[in-house]
């Protein structure tokens, strides 16, 4: 089940042209990104943990922890993905190949540093009206909420080039799709995208750090609809900026409490999202983009998610898009040069999915907490009294 026939946040890039002159926090070439992190850093001191342990609460006072449910890294990264080698739903110059094809040709690999390596062909020639290939990788593993946590060190880029990583339900859009990282040619700025059937929409004003692009309505079914989307205020957040001082992590946590996405640039990672145990979102300060409860229901809206890489060219977003870009040439013919591709790469440290473990015994005590935390750690799955399983 793939999600056939979907379009991602296509006609949204009609809205945002490159540059994205009009947001907030640009840069104006003379990005510095350690300029940002101060207030980073001052979040994750304010952290209260010595009071709470490593806990997260619901809004109704139940604790719990975020615990591991999925690791895709290193030789084993690509076991549990399936490869969609059909044609691109979105219209892109792609061939998308089958696993072994991508293998051979050297389109998926893993280094000896145990990074995971994705990219689109640069190193081959094409002729005119060609296509080029690529890859596009879907999780077996469903999902129906969690944290999902990617750490890479590169992100795909450069003109004509259309990447994303995603989640995706069946029967678009009615099991809904979140565009977490996606952006085309030399753009700066991540967008977030959520597509659904009817009647979810964005919550203007609510509590992030990003800028609302076009409809607040995220029904995919209206005609030209091109979803909800939020751009994110960084400009590290997506293209050379964000390659350039190392890449960084993407969260996004999918609860009863909506959809969020946090983007770390590498130098300001929070320390629980390094020591990978259990992380804390309530430490991580306003996140960068936010689907709310209050205009959209999250786990009836998304269901059966699998999660999804993959890198187009041209096709509805970077084509449509590419004659305002500031890219050279037409798009089709930037497809045929391979060294217009050099920066095509998704290059992944990891992917890890965490499940909420609610603790049902309050235990008041710092001591007391550390203890539970470190036994619920240690024995998860056997504290079968205490603890409650997503
Ligand atoms: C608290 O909220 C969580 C998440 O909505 C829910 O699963 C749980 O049942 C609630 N607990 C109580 C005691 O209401
Ligand atoms: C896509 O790639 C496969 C494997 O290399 C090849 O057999 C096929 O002809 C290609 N399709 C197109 C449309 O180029
Ligand atoms: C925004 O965050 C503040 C502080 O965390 C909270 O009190 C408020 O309810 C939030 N607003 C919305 C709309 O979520
Ligand atoms: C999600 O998957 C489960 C298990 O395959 C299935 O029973 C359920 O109907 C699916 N839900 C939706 C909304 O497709
Ligand atoms: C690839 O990235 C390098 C480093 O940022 C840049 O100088 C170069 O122009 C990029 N090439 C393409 C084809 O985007
Ligand atoms: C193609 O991309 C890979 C992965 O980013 C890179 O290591 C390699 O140097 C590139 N090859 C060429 C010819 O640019």
């Amino acid at each position: 089940m793939y999600c056939a026939g979907l379009p991602l946040s296509l006609v949204l890039m009609v809205l945002l042209p490159v540059g994205t002159a009009a947001l907030p926090g640009l840069s104006d070439g003379t990005f510095d990104w350690r300029s940002s992190l101060p207030s980073l850093w001052g979040k994750r001191s304010a952290e209260k943990r010595s009071s709470t342990g490593a806990y997260e609460s619901e809004a109704n006072g139940t604790e719990f922890l975020w615990i591991t449910q999925d690791v895709y890294e290193g030789p084993s990264f690509f076991d549990r993905w399936t490869f969609f080698d059909q044609g691109d739903p979105t219209h892109g110059a792609v061939n998308f190949t089958d696993e072994q094809t991508a293998f051979a040709n050297g389109l998926v690999y893993v280094t000896a540093e145990n990074v995971v390596v994705m990219k689109g062909d640069n190193t081959t020639w094409l002729p005119a009206g060609a296509v080029r290939e690529s890859v596009r990788i879907s999780s077996i593993t469903q999902y129906n909420g969690g944290l999902f946590i990617l750490d890479l060190n590169r992100a795909p880029w450069g003109c004509g080039v259309w990447p994303a990583f995603w989640t995706c339900g069946p029967n678009w859009p009615y099991g809904g799709e979140i565009d977490v990282l996606e952006g085309v040619h030399d753009n700066e700025h991540n967008q977030v995208t959520w597509h659904t059937g009817p009647g979810c929409s964005l919550t203007a004003g609510d509590n992030f750090t990003g800028t609302v692009v076009g409809e607040l309505d995220c029904d995919g079914t209206i005609s030209g609809n091109p979803g909800c989307g939020i751009t994110e205020w960084s400009s590290a957040s997506y293209g050379p900026y964000f390659d350039s001082q190392g890449g960084g992590v993407f969260a996004m946590k999918w609860d009863d409490e909506g959809i969020a996405v946090w983007n770390f640039y590498r130098a300001a990672i929070p320390q629980d999202i390094t020591d990978g145990q259990s992380p804390n979102p309530s430490g991580w300060g306003q996140p960068a983009a936010q689907l709310a409860p209050s205009g959209c229901n999250p786990l009836t809206m998304f269901s059966n998610h699998s999660i999804i890489f993959d890198i187009t060219f041209c096709g509805d977003w970077a084509g449509n898009s590419y004659s305002t870009s500031g890219c050279p040439g037409t798009c089709a013919e930037r497809v045929q040069d391979p060294s217009n591709f050099v920066n095509a790469s998704w290059e992944i440290n990891s992917l890890k999915v965490y499940k909420k473990q609610w603790v049902a015994g309050k235990v008041s005590g710092a001591e007391g907490v550390l203890d539970i935390r470190t036994m619920t750690l240690l024995l998860s799955g056997m504290l079968v009294g205490l603890i409650g399983v997503w």
